[in-house]
């Protein structure tokens, strides 16, 4: 593979958006797969929830802060292609999916669970909880190099299937994974399907409603630079109105101001997969980030993340370095691993030289290029990365 030269600045359209983003100055930002960069709009967020607290205190509610959530849902909306009112919001993945698995039922016949073993283990605790609940937990192994094979996937799933629980985009290695035939096989035998999209949604073109799962999830901190405190569930329509979330409470209530002592009448549209008061701070603060990537839509994202991440991984080679994250288009998520020596020391001296990446035992160190990122930044890491292992040996 051959380095491409230089693509300008010009003909780079997400670099428009690169001066709201100021944290990215000054430093090398490969680490957008763990915390991508704050938008400076996001603090002047956080300003305004912070006046309206003080200044108008019990009335920030109806003025402002009751429609936060609403907003911030939309733009996820709108990224993913999803049906107004389809997404709810919760502090973090591991509760939306906990919230999702609180409507299924685990019975004898039906009480398998199938995951991979390559799924993020927060979510696995989850499913391995499930089991107090009767749920019988199929864990899909990686084959060599932690790949898993998507007809080991089918292959696993069957009339004995309740849940089929899977991550889109793997959180250590970055393979993304052809979930059509997947998602295909579990509607054929009558399983529910959710998908965790933590580490696909703002870097791979993702159309929940060609995809169609019946839960998806993601969250804020990563490629959508929203910070800590945001998950979000997508709950298609064809399911709905027929789900009963076990965890659930007041601002899930078709009416929670009558403070109804039950039984709980759950809301017929956007709420009904909430529980308690919302997170108004932590929703503030990822809506910019959020409403960035909706503006940019999922095809220029990927579009440019592919071109960027091909010249991460062309460059590997001209620097001899080894890659252990998949080379081909079609299974490559944001990320490029590169398993070298000393990978943990090497991963402490570049952050220490401000080259923002990280280190996960097994895959060695990752970079992330992400729609702030110059064709020349992802040069120069790689000059940092070869002389920081050089220097590490
Ligand atoms: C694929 C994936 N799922 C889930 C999580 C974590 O979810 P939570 O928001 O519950 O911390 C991560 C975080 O690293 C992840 O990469």
């Amino acid at each position: 593979m051959t380095t491409p030269p230089l693509a300008g600045v010009a003909t780079d359209p997400l670099l428009a958006w690169r001066a709201r983003f100021p944290s990215v100055e000054g430093v090398l930002h490969f680490a957008s797969h763990t915390l991508g960069a704050m938008p400076a709009e996001a603090e002047a967020a956080v300003a305004e929830y912070l006046n309206l607290w003080a200044t108008r205190s019990v009335r920030a509610w109806e003025e402002r802060w009751m429609r936060v959530p609403a907003e911030l849902a939309l733009a996820v909306e709108q990224l993913v292609q999803a049906e107004p009112g389809s997404v709810s919001l919760h502090p973090n993945v591991t509760v939306a999916q906990a919230v999702a698995l609180s409507c299924l039922e685990f019975a004898p016949e039906r009480n398998r669970v199938v995951c991979t073993a390559e799924d993020f283990p927060s979510v696995l605790y989850l499913y391995e909880g499930l089991e107090r609940r009767g749920a019988e937990i199929v864990r899909v192994p990686a084959r060599d190099g932690r790949r898993i094979e998507e007809a080991d996937l089918v292959a696993a799933i069957d009339e004995r299937t309740a849940l089929v629980a899977v991550s889109h985009v793997l959180f250590r290695s970055a393979q993304l994974l052809d979930l059509s035939p997947v998602l295909a096989r579990a509607r054929a035998v009558g399983a529910v399907s959710m998908v965790d999209a933590y580490q696909s949604v703002g870097i791979v073109d993702v159309d929940v409603r060609a995809l169609s799962p019946d839960f998806l999830t993601g969250g804020s901190i990563k490629w959508l630079c929203g910070g800590p405190g945001t998950g979000y569930l997508y709950v298609s329509p064809r399911v709905h109105g027929r789900l009963h979330p076990a965890i659930t409470g007041w601002f899930a209530h078709e009416s929670p101001f009558a403070f109804d002592a039950g039984p709980q009448r759950l809301h017929a549209g956007e709420r009904r997969f909430w529980n308690g008061t919302p997170c108004i701070p932590a929703y503030c603060a990822a809506r910019p980030g959020f409403a960035i990537a909706a503006e940019m839509g999922g095809e220029a994202l990927r579009e440019k993340s592919l071109r960027l991440t091909g010249r991460l991984l062309s460059l590997a080679d001209e620097h001899g370095l080894t890659v252990v994250s998949p080379r081909e288009e079609a299974r490559r998520g944001g990320t490029v691993c590169l398993d070298v020596p000393n990978a943990e020391r090497v991963c402490a001296r570049l952050l220490s030289e401000d080259v923002l990446l990280d280190f996960r035992p097994g895959v060695g160190i990752r970079l992330a290029p992400h729609h702030y990122t110059r064709d020349d930044e992802v040069d120069e890491v790689m000059r940092r990365v070869h002389r920081a292992v050089e220097a590490e040996r």
